[in-house]
């Protein structure tokens, strides 16, 4: 007998929101401060500087928000380090956890069943974290630190040079201005198809903002959790019959609606201005 209908259960914590709001906000302006940065010639990066006060403005935005980045990874390391210790597991156990965040061999079997449902298969018994999150979650400390740290080189050439050659330099903006061009062309294109743009989701997904689904969606979505839920008899004790408010619903909408046009018309202009000055 169901307590309501529908039922619905958390998939993120408040502060896994609150963080991946940080995420969003930081990366959203260190592309968009960045990139005008890099492609300073082309119009539309004008265009920005004009809007946001010039160069000199987008340089100090970059540098404030390269601080968020720090702060966020140092947030989600206390956030882990939680998880790890309300787990009761040993740490190499937690992090090769089944259901965890580390990609294992059922990922490359689910990468597999994901391609044949493209061309007819049934759909993959996905479970809590599928293959793609996962591969975002790991990009994203792979991002920080490669981007991070050579970032800071660039921020503080002085300290740096004190061990690195002069050319080391020079190098380090090739992997900044690379690896964020990279990490732009992903999160603008393949992460926002895979949570906001796909058919069963446009034009919007609004869960890493209100924080929880359906059990419906559960059990469609991620069949696996699913069953593991209501095997362990958990799936009673998690759901709840409160929706989440219809404000902060239609509030998500029009932020995550902007941020991916944002991003969406970042990365056609930079496409636009690298193949503006390919020489056939
Ligand atoms: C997270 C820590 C980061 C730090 C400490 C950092 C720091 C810096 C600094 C100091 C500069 C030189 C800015 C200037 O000339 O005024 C720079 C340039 C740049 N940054 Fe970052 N940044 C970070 C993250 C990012 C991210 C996440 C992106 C984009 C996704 C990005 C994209 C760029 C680009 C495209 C440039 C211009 C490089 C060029 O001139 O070719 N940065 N960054």
């Amino acid at each position: 007998m169901h307590k309501c209908e529908p039922l619905y259960i958390e998939r993120f914590s408040v502060f896994q929101r609150l963080t991946h709001l940080l995420v969003i906000v930081s990366f959203l302006t260190l592309a968009v401060t960045g990139m005008a940065l890099k492609f300073a010639m082309e119009d539309w990066a004008q265009w920005i500087a004009f809007m946001t006060g010039g160069f000199t403005v987008l340089g100090a935005l970059h540098r404030f928000f390269a601080i968020v980045t720090f702060f966020y990874f140092f947030l989600t390391m206390i956030l882990l380090y939680t998880k790890w210790k309300e787990s009761g597991k040993s740490l190499l156990g937690f992090i090769f956890d089944a259901e965890g965040l580390v990609p294992n061999l059922n990922d490359l079997k689910e990468m597999i069943a994901t391609f044949k449902w493209f061309f007819g298969g049934p759909r993959p018994y996905y479970g809590h974290w599928t293959y793609w999150e996962k591969f975002d979650f790991m990009a994203v400390f792979w991002g920080i630190a490669v981007i991070g740290s050579s970032g800071l080189a660039l921020w503080f050439p002085e300290i740096f040079s004190k061990f690195l050659p002069g050319w080391g330099l020079n190098i380090a903006t090739i992997i900044h201005s690379d690896e964020a061009l990279l990490a732009s062309g992903f999160i603008f294109t393949i992460h926002f198809y895979n949570t906001h743009l796909r058919p069963d989701k446009f034009p919007l997904d609004p869960v890493i903002f209100v924080g929880s689904i359906t059990v419906d969606e559960l059990k469609h979505e991620r069949p696996r959790e699913y069953d593991q839920l209501m095997a362990s008899g958990d799936l009673d004790k998690l759901t709840q019959c409160r929706a989440p408010e219809a404000w902060l619903k239609r509030l998500s909408t029009v932020f995550g609606i902007f941020v991916v046009v944002t991003g969406s018309m970042l990365v056609v202009s930079i496409i636009i201005s690298m193949v503006k000055h390919i020489h056939f």
